[in-house]
């Protein structure tokens, strides 16, 4: 079974902790930096799994880049067929993202089927669908995906049929090099789809309305590299917030846009935890019994992250009453409820929600993680389970966070990553 997470729970926490640049704001600004000429600098990157396969990914697309300190330096210098490598490709759903950079790039781009967490069905058809009404011609050979555009892309006017996040910032990054204007309507309003278009603009780019159901954006005939600071993860944001309520005591939470997060501290102030807002920080504080929150949805952004509901249940196993948090976006969200009730949580998945029911007390046990936010969530869980628990499938939480273990240590818990 290789290396593990133990967590020696029953211990409240205790400190501030600051949060790290956003995973999924990084990882499509990583593709980005392609678009342009010239460096691109990003102040602060996490050292995170995806990080690094992306890295693997813009080099083979010519790209070179340097860190420097916790910042850090893309730029393309040479030409590259565009081609994915397999391994990287298949490791993270944000393979996807270098599909319109190749094609302006390259004028084509080969990859497989993106991966990523299995949280159900992830089909790429309206990132495909979007770059076809661009004039890109998309080829399926098998699983490898071929896309082309030999004389660039052309502005249109499309309507996503779901706000799909990476959708919307793939025909982002296909619409600001393209010919004549595109409208986006139906775009996804995430604060990652944000971030993107301010850099982008920082690069040149004339786009309108990001953040809003719909993006209008003038194609120009080239972009230069831009100094960015990539946004705080939420969802870092949210884990913290949800250690807390899972383990007692109290988390500074710094570094955090509060907007992002009200869905998250809304659940947890319900649930009985002391929400304390600063300017740009959050105290959470749990005192005594969280008490349960009945039926909660998550939803697309400004709604309660479907990122954020794993440990946002983790906090709720030992809540004294009924709670249900049902994922209106993936239909496989709580593959960690298996790990749950190993712990001694009582709970049960009906369709897409996962009902809580309560329990006075968690005890230690062996769970694996299936995914990057159930596993965070297991640890979440652990911090309040009485006893040593060990938390096996590390590679799944290194992807999204760059030292959770150091990060609650940090704050009293006792957690350190083992060798079996
Ligand atoms: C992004 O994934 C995030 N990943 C996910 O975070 C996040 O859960 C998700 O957005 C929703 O907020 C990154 O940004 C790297 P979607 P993405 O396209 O873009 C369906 C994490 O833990 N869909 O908004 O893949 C899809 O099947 C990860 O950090 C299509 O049907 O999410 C899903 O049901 C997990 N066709 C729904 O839309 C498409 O072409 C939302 O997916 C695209 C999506």
């Amino acid at each position: 079974m290789g290396e593990y997470l133990l967590v020696r729970g029953g211990r409240p926490l205790e400190g501030a902790a600051r949060v790290p640049a956003a995973k999924n704001s990084v990882l499509p600004l990583l593709a980005a930096a392609l678009l342009c000429e010239g460096e691109s600098f990003f102040t602060q990157v996490p050292r995170l799994a995806d990080v690094q396969q992306s890295l693997v990914i813009l080099s083979a697309l010519g790209c070179e880049y340097q860190w420097r300190g916790r910042g850090l330096a893309v730029r393309r210098c040479a030409e590259a067929p565009g081609v994915l490598p397999e391994g990287p490709a298949r490791a993270m759903r944000s393979s996807v993202f270098y599909l319109a950079p190749a094609i302006h790039r390259c004028g084509r781009v080969r990859m497989p089927m993106p991966g990523g967490c299995k949280l159900g069905p992830r089909p790429i058809d309206i990132h495909l669908d979007g770059l076809d009404k661009m004039g890109a011609r998309v080829d399926w050979r098998g699983e490898t995906l071929t896309v082309s555009a030999p004389w660039g892309l052309t502005g249109a006017d499309y309507t996503l049929r779901l706000p799909s996040v990476g959708a919307t910032e793939t025909l982002l990054m296909a619409a600001v090099l393209a010919k004549g204007e595109t409208v986006l309507r139906g775009a996804a309003m995430e604060p990652e789809v944000v971030d993107l278009a301010a850099f982008l603009q920082r690069c040149g780019a004339r786009i309108e309305g990001a953040g809003s159901p719909m993006i209008r954006v003038q194609g120009v005939r080239e972009l230069r590299g831009a100094v960015h600071t990539p946004i705080p993860d939420r969802i870092v944001a949210a884990t913290l917030a949800a250690a807390a309520a899972s383990a007692g005591g109290w988390v500074r939470i710094q570094n955090c846009q509060l907007e992002a997060l009200a869905p998250t501290l809304e659940i947890l102030r319900r649930a009985g935890c002391r929400v304390e807002p600063a300017a740009n920080a959050v105290t959470v504080r749990r005192v005594g019994w969280l008490r349960g929150v009945g039926r909660v949805y998550t939803g697309v952004y400004p709604a309660f992250s479907t990122d954020a509901a794993p440990v946002v249940a983790a906090a709720l196993l030992t809540a004294a009453g009924r709670s249900a948090v049902e994922d209106t976006v993936f239909e496989n969200r709580f593959a960690c409820a298996e790990g749950f009730n190993a712990l001694g949580a009582k709970t049960a998945r009906a369709g897409r929600a996962l009902e809580i029911e309560g329990v006075r007390a968690l005890g230690p046990a062996r769970v694996e993680a299936k995914d990057l936010r159930g596993g965070a969530a297991l640890v979440v869980a652990a911090l309040a389970a009485q006893g040593e628990t060990k938390v096996y499938g590390v590679e799944h939480i290194r992807r999204g966070y760059g030292d959770l273990a150091g990060t609650l240590a940090n704050l009293g818990a006792q957690v350190r990553l083992c060798q079996e």
